[in-house]
């Protein structure tokens, strides 16, 4: 029969090729179109950072300042969709409610589903950058059985993503610079990170010509999962389960143990076996978030940076070149900021939005594209013949 490579998870296949994001995992890089990923979460704001993964180059003023309007002119979404939100239980997980509603899409933006009109792809890009962030905080909103908030358009994407979700029509709501900065890093900090469980699933679900929206929809179920970005919300759980510091040892022990299925949550990464330089950013990005709140004696971050410490201190984790990940600090910013852990995922979800589009775009103009097709090696009953049900 036919000969195959047997490599479950995908360990050692590259599926693709790709100019968008580079990563060595030896020595702890990451580097979109070049630039590495310090640098621009430092320097740089998420929509700039959207602009390059998109286009591949920085944007000149007037490319950033054209780019930026066209996103905020595609904020709002279709009134009717407004419905799909109260078809949910108000305690559905807003992962659930993301899942069905960005998957609606397709059936409200008909001028946007043709993968071969090079305008048409465009817009769909836009309008799911655009989107995203309203769409999460209406399903953020409407968890809490609050109205409603329409996106305001004069304030820049992460301020207007804060705003979507804390404000409320009874009060005045004026956001904080620090905290749509924290905010806007984070998105940055999530925009790509090459062929990861989400990203081949858009991959995926495009090769067989599906639209985009469907295959957005795609991407945002394989996030959820706790192994990739369901990973935020459980990470903040467990430090919180963990609760003081002398516990740490016996869910250090538990991590350890062969026979007890719990792991570090928030630790371990596939590609990263030194360090993620995401976490580095993240763990200074808390550090001083929770500094300018005044809340700098946040009990789940001295659980995080005991744990951490105790980890690293552990051959267990050196040997099997587990460090802290991207996740293992997010959760206690946005904590700080007031989201419940369900938003979460919701927030990696739209921060990914960008990498799943581009990486989308760049596989319809590749050559190579073809259907996704893995093979399997067949470990089943060899072939035998129908036994009539009275003869079983
Ligand atoms: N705690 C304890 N042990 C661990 C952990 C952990 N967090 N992660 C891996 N291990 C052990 C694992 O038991 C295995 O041991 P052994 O070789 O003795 O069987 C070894 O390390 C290798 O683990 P693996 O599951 O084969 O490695 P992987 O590359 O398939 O999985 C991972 C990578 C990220 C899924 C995994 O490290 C994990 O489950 N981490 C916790 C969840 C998490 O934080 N995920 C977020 C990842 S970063 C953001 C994102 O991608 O969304």
């Amino acid at each position: 029969g036919d000969i195959f490579t047997y490599d479950p998870g995908f360990t050692s296949t590259a599926a693709c090729e790709s100019n968008i994001t580079f990563i060595d995992g030896e020595e702890g890089v990451l580097l979109h179109r070049g630039y590495p990923i310090q640098q621009l979460a430092q320097q740089s704001h998420f929509l700039e950072v959207c602009y390059l993964l998109l286009y591949g180059e920085l944007p000149s003023a007037e490319q950033l300042e054209d780019f930026e309007n066209r996103v905020t002119n595609h904020t709002m979404i279709h009134e009717q969709m407004k419905n799909f939100f109260s078809g949910f239980r108000r305690d559905a997980h807003p992962m659930a409610i993301m899942t069905g509603v960005v998957g609606a899409m397709s059936a409200f933006y008909h001028d946007s589903t043709d993968i071969h009109d090079p305008w048409q792809r465009e817009v769909a890009s836009i309008r799911l950058i655009a989107k995203m962030p309203t769409i999460a905080a209406m399903a953020f909103k409407y968890s809490m059985g609050q109205p409603f908030v329409y996106p305001l358009n004069e304030l820049d994407y992460a301020s207007n993503f804060l705003r979507m979700c804390f404000s409320v029509p009874a009060e005045e709501y004026h956001v904080d610079p620090i905290l749509a900065r924290a905010m806007d890093r984070i998105f940055t900090l999530h925009a790509d990170h090459e062929q990861n469980a989400s990203t081949s699933t858009v991959r995926l679900a495009s090769s067989s010509g599906a639209n985009p929206f469907a295959c957005i929809a795609a991407g945002i179920a394989c996030l959820w999962g706790p192994a990739h970005g369901g990973a935020n919300q459980a990470c903040l759980e467990m430090l919180r389960e963990i609760g003081t510091v002398d516990r740490i040892p016996e869910f250090i022990a538990r991590a350890k143990d062969k026979n007890d299925p719990f792991r570090l949550m928030g630790f371990g990464h596939r590609v990263y076996k030194n360090h993620d330089p995401r976490a580095t950013v993240m763990k200074e990005s808390a550090d001083e978030v929770l500094e300018l709140m005044g809340i700098e004696n946040n009990p789940t971050l001295q659980v995080a940076k005991e744990l951490e410490k105790q980890a690293l201190e552990d051959p267990y984790f050196t040997e099997k070149k587990l460090f802290p990940n991207v996740d293992f600090y997010s959760g206690i910013i946005l904590d700080a900021m007031g989201f419940p852990t369900s938003m979460f995922t919701p927030i990696f979800a739209l921060s990914r939005t960008v990498g799943w589009v581009a990486q989308w775009k760049e596989m319809l103009t590749d050559d190579h594209m073809k259907i996704g097709r893995p093979r399997q090696l067949y470990t089943g009953a060899g072939a035998r013949d129908y036994i009539e049900v009275e003869n079983r």
